[in-house]
């Protein structure tokens, strides 16, 4: 007998029941005959692997408002609100606001999260706390830290030396931010000493890269060189990379490329970026978004992330990420079927390949059983509809339950879905 079934759920447009055994997948198929210790009822909801997160900041979350409101809305002014609310960082502080955003996540299917961490503090306080959170949530969330030297690596004092003792202490990606080095050199030799570290201490590399509207920012081509340089491919990512967004087509068709040979990952953050981006223009106003549909029509595996909830860069947010996903559908204008659907893949199997963890992630037998029950038929009504989560799985174990929804109008139900 299983442990736990799921029965007649949503799986790729086919109605199937799911089997779960030892914490793993045991079976999937039609009507399955094996009975279960616990029967779910999965009619009419989807069964999907969990959400991904690939790019968030668990320390300056929850910190809206501390000690002042972003009110230009721009990069640098959430850089300067952050540098003074990071002087009152304590262990404790840091530790209860990751907590809660990764609670949150969880409950809403969000079971890996791949976080930067500031590095750019001779205490290196949100690292240390940070480090203590992700072995406190393990069973959970799974997190994944990157090594963020917020205020550059050259030029923050010792940013080097602070961005090694946070790989020392655990951390496990090494980053960067080339485009906020003081010159353009700087930004080029940080990318050097990011690659130097990430293959002295066998770690991956996620780089902040060209968040700008700036044209001539183009560290991602560093990246990609570096990448080429050491083979490490798919074990590097370029997150946000906006600048690409504002390149005039005859570079950024010869950079494609490149890209196409560095097999590197990319990050976008829509809901950030059509916030942040586009500041310094009057009209026409640039989206400030990356290249998302060009470098997925290229093949190149991009993934979608939050980036920011309540915080000096992003006051609003849920940690939800279908809503990166529907933001991505429209400034990226992914709206074709198939579009719509890779939006999706941006923030479950895509971002699974960006945090490495491809291998041991999907519905699949013998997988670990973590998936999450949504109200809707398919990817492509889910994030239409924004659909809501009704059930979290963790390796076999029910850990999140929301109560079905239902509307009246004029004192009778209706049925807002209208799936197609
Ligand atoms: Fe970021």
């Amino acid at each position: 007998m299983a442990d736990l079934v799921l029965r007649g759920g949503y799986l790729d447009g086919e109605t199937v029941d799911l089997l779960i055994q030892g914490g793993q997948i045991a079976a999937i198929g039609p009507q399955l005959e094996a009975a279960g210790a616990t029967e779910i009822d999965a009619r009419g909801l989807l069964l999907s692997p969990p959400f991904i997160e690939s790019h968030i900041h668990l320390d300056t979350t929850l910190t809206a408002g501390e000690p002042k409101w972003n009110e230009s809305g721009t990069l640098f002014e959430g850089i300067e609100t952050w540098a003074a609310r990071k002087k009152s960082l304590s262990r404790e502080d840091v530790m209860r606001r990751a907590t809660t955003l990764l609670r949150w996540q969880a409950a809403q299917g969000v079971l890996h999260v791949r976080s930067h961490v500031d590095t750019t503090d001779p205490e290196l306080t949100a690292v240390r706390a940070l480090l203590e959170v992700r072995e406190k949530m393990r069973d959970l969330v799974e997190v994944q830290l990157v090594a963020f030297p917020q205020e550059g690596i050259l030029s923050f004092p010792k940013g080097a030396e602070l961005l090694e003792e946070a790989l020392r202490l655990g951390v496990d990606v090494v980053g960067g931010i080339p485009h906020y080095e003081l010159t353009r050199d700087m930004g080029a030799q940080s990318v050097a000493i990011s690659f130097q570290l990430a293959e002295k201490y066998s770690r991956p590399v996620d780089i902040h890269c060209d968040e700008t509207d700036d044209p001539q920012s183009r560290f991602l081509e560093v990246v990609a060189a570096e990448a080429i340089r050491t083979g490490m491919g798919e074990m590097v990512t370029a997150s946000h990379t906006t600048a690409m967004g504002s390149y005039d087509d005859a570079y950024a068709f010869k950079l494609m490329g490149f890209l196409r040979r560095a097999r590197i990952n990319f990050v976008a953050n829509p809901l950030i970026n059509i916030t942040l981006q586009g500041r310094m223009d009057t009209y026409p106003k640039r989206r400030g978004l990356t290249r998302v549909k060009e470098l997925w029509q290229n093949g190149l595996n991009v993934s979608l992330g939050y980036d920011d909830v309540m915080d000096p860069w992003y006051s609003l947010g849920t940690g939800n990420m279908l809503q990166p996903a529907h933001m991505a559908v429209h400034v990226a204008q992914m709206t074709g079927r198939a579009e719509v659907v890779a939006c999706y893949d941006m923030v479950t199997t895509h971002a699974a390949r960006t945090l490495g963890i491809a291998d041991r992630y999907g519905l699949a037998v013998g997988r670990p059983a973590d998936l999450v029950l949504l109200e809707a038929k398919d990817k492509w009504n889910a994030i239409r509809r924004l659909a809501p989560i009704r059930m979290v799985i963790r390796g076999g174990r029910v850990v999140a339950e929301t109560t079905a929804s239902r509307t009246t109008l004029l004192g009778e139900p209706i049925d807002l879905s209208a799936e197609r």
